[in-house]
């Protein structure tokens, strides 16, 4: 099939790109190399256009190139950047999934697949959500977001379009920026780890996450096209298993298998959530085949990757999937 990834060179759209690729579809992906806590991928076997998606020029090059399928991924995905900018934030997730809608309305596409987040729900003291909970962001992210999706639900109300918005929980893995600071749970205390600094923890110990390895994500989202759905569906994508921030913080100290990290701790960062927890039982239910890593193997497969990073201010050229230049 021919499939355009909308954020292809991001942390979670290198993965996608690559297993799409491996079974055999053709890619489009698109990405304006604007994205935060990731190390930028572009994959050869990909085509690949530098652009933004709410640009006329880029839109009719994607049009030309006709995809039957859309995943749209392109975002800024972070919680505490959306208030670095708040008008960047809305114009990406709302504004520019509306455009990536009309086109994908336009040429009459088979599966629009949307990777919403868990943010829209809001901290919830429920012990687990589920996709009938209500809506109601703590931040800005949050809200641009839940604008993606109802642009999502309005545009292929009456067309064929299968659509799937998938709300994701914490996604970590091999590939996010350590350098970066302001997104990813698990890369920032990873961060602190490899730099041989104490942790900074913005925000309570107590706060709970649920937490997703990269590959798992990726091969829910890949096999989406293939389920058999009614028109469209919601679906938490989560692993189920909750952490608090203590726990992902000792977890990641004895991975290092350093000694003496201390931890100091920070003011909350705007919007953030005390928990975000979920059930996942509508995605087992669609996905009875899927299994997912646990943190600690998950860390493993992390530390794999990290331990070979040299500690240098740019990684632009340390994406795992490239290969590894030892010197810089
Ligand atoms: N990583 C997580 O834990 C997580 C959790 C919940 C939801 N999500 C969602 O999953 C998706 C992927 O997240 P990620 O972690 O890979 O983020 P990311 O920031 O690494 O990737 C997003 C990519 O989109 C690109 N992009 C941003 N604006 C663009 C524009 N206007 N035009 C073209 N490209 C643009 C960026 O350059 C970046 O490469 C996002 O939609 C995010 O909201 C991620």
């Amino acid at each position: 099939m021919r499939i355009l990834v909308t954020g292809g060179a991001g942390f979670i759209g290198a993965y996608l790109v690559k297993d799409l690729i491996k079974k055999k579809h053709k890619v489009l992906s698109v990405d304006n190399f604007c994205g935060i806590g990731a190390i930028p991928y572009i994959n050869p076997k990909s085509k690949f256009i530098r652009g933004d998606i709410s640009d006329q020029k880029v839109l009719k090059s994607i049009k030309k190139w006709k995809p039957e399928v859309i995943y749209h991924l392109a975002a800024q995905s972070g919680g505490e950047t959306s208030y670095d900018d708040p008008k960047k934030d809305y114009l990406i997730n709302g504004f520019g999934t509306y455009q990536i809608c009309q086109l994908g309305k336009e040429l009459k596409i088979k599966n629009f697949i949307y990777t919403s987040t868990t943010a829209v729900y809001g901290s919830n003291s429920k012990k687990k959500i589920d996709e009938d909970e209500k809506i109601n962001p703590d931040s800005l992210y949050g809200i641009s977001k839940f604008a993606g999706e109802m642009f999502v639900k309005q545009t292929f109300k009456k067309t064929k379009t299968k659509t799937i918005i998938f709300r994701l929980f914490n996604t970590y893995g091999p590939g996010e920026n350590l350098n970066f600071l302001k997104k990813g749970m698990v890369s920032i205390y990873l961060s602190y780890v490899w730099k041989n600094r104490p942790i900074l923890v913005k925000g309570g110990l107590d706060r709970i996450r649920d937490l997703n390895y990269v590959e798992d994500v990726v091969n829910v989202l890949s096999k989406a096209i293939n389920i058999d759905i009614k028109k469209t569906e919601i679906i938490n994508l989560s692993s189920g298993k909750a952490y608090t921030v203590k726990r992902i913080i000792e977890e990641i100290i004895m991975a290092s298998k350093k000694k003496n990290i201390k931890i100091i701790k920070g003011n909350k960062t705007p919007g953030d959530s005390k928990i975000f927890h979920t059930s996942n039982k509508k995605l087992i239910k669609l996905f009875p085949e899927i299994r997912f890593t646990s943190f600690r193997d998950g860390l493993k497969k992390y530390f794999d990757w990290i331990n070979k990073l040299p500690v240098t201010k740019n990684l632009d050229n340390h994406h795992p999937f490239k290969k590894f230049k030892m010197k810089y």
